[in-house]
């Protein structure tokens, strides 16, 4: 099957009408673009649940801060479309600005979610998630799919998209997939091409960290030396550590008492790239 590439919204409703009627599931991938193995692993849990893939591959303005990456943010759309076909992605929608916010940007009605975003993520980069939950909302008008994937890597946006589904009572699935790594343990991102060959083989230490983490807690060490630990191996490495917490699966602060799960997230600066990732695990 060849992959279809749309970007106005009435043909995007057309396909997706078609397949409905025909009594088919439909499945939507959210993504950036710019795409590796993490995003077509997604890809293929979808196909897993859906008789449909629709991929979304939008850069989206209103997620980053004025001081962050969304002019050098990587835009692939035709590698992007080949990768997708291969991971069995029955279409590309890619909308540009003016489809996505018909009223500009600057004028969008914009989502707000509570709580989970004061946090980590939310907390280093204000504004992020009211801007993930904008366009994600959009899209899913837009796509009207059965189910939707999103990555754990990005663990605080996935429990954002939770609270955004069941609290406006979209209809749709949500389906957690793993995180994908390089040989040494990095995790797949689109931001890693920003690092340099010297910093490349330093940025696996996040994840490492992660594992460290584990060990310490289950050794039976106190969360807040932990967490120290934690950044000053990052910092001495020569990383900015915007956070390295270890945190109950909601995101809220264990108290001494608890014994797990526990989910460790690490948010930390190398040169000019930014990588975040997280692990979670048992107490025991
Ligand atoms: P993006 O960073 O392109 O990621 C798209 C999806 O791929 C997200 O659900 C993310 O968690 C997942 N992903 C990224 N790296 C991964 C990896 N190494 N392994 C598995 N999954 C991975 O996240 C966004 O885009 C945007 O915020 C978006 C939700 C599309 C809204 O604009």
């Amino acid at each position: 099957m060849m992959i279809e590439t749309i970007n106005q919204l009435n043909a995007l409703r057309l396909r997706v009408d078609e397949w409905k009627r025909a009594g088919l599931r439909i499945g939507l991938v959210p993504t950036m673009g710019n795409l590796h193995a993490g995003h077509h692993s997604l890809v293929r849990l979808a196909r897993e649940h859906a008789d449909r893939v629709v991929a979304s591959v939008f850069v989206n303005p209103t997620q980053f801060g004025p001081n962050e990456d969304f002019a050098r943010y990587p835009r692939t759309p035709e590698a992007d479309a080949a990768g997708l076909e291969a991971a069995g992605c029955d279409a590309m929608w890619l909308p540009d600005v003016e489809t996505m916010y018909p009223y500009g940007a600057g004028n969008a009605v914009q989502m707000r979610v509570p709580g989970v975003t004061d946090t980590l993520e939310g907390a280093h980069r204000p504004g992020h998630f009211d801007g993930v939950a904008t366009v994600v909302a959009r899209l899913f008008n837009q796509v009207q799919a059965d189910v939707a994937v999103f990555g754990r890597k990005d663990y605080q946006q996935l429990a954002v998209i939770r609270y955004l589904v069941r609290d406006l009572a979209f209809p749709l699935e949500i389906i957690a997939a793993e995180t994908r790594r390089e040989a040494d343990g990095l995790a797949m991102s689109s931001r890693n091409q920003y690092l340099s060959a010297q910093e490349r083989p330093v940025a696996a230490l996040v994840h490492r960290t992660l594992l460290a983490v584990r060990e310490a807690l289950r050794s039976g060490r106190s969360r807040g030396q932990v967490e120290q630990d934690a950044a000053s191996q990052l910092q001495d490495a020569g990383f900015a550590v915007d956070y390295a917490a270890v945190r109950k699966p909601d995101l809220t602060e264990p108290d001494a008492a608890w014994r797990g799960p526990f989910v460790a997230l690490i948010a930390a600066r190398l040169g000019r790239t930014r990588l975040i990732d997280n692990l979670e695990f048992d107490g025991a």
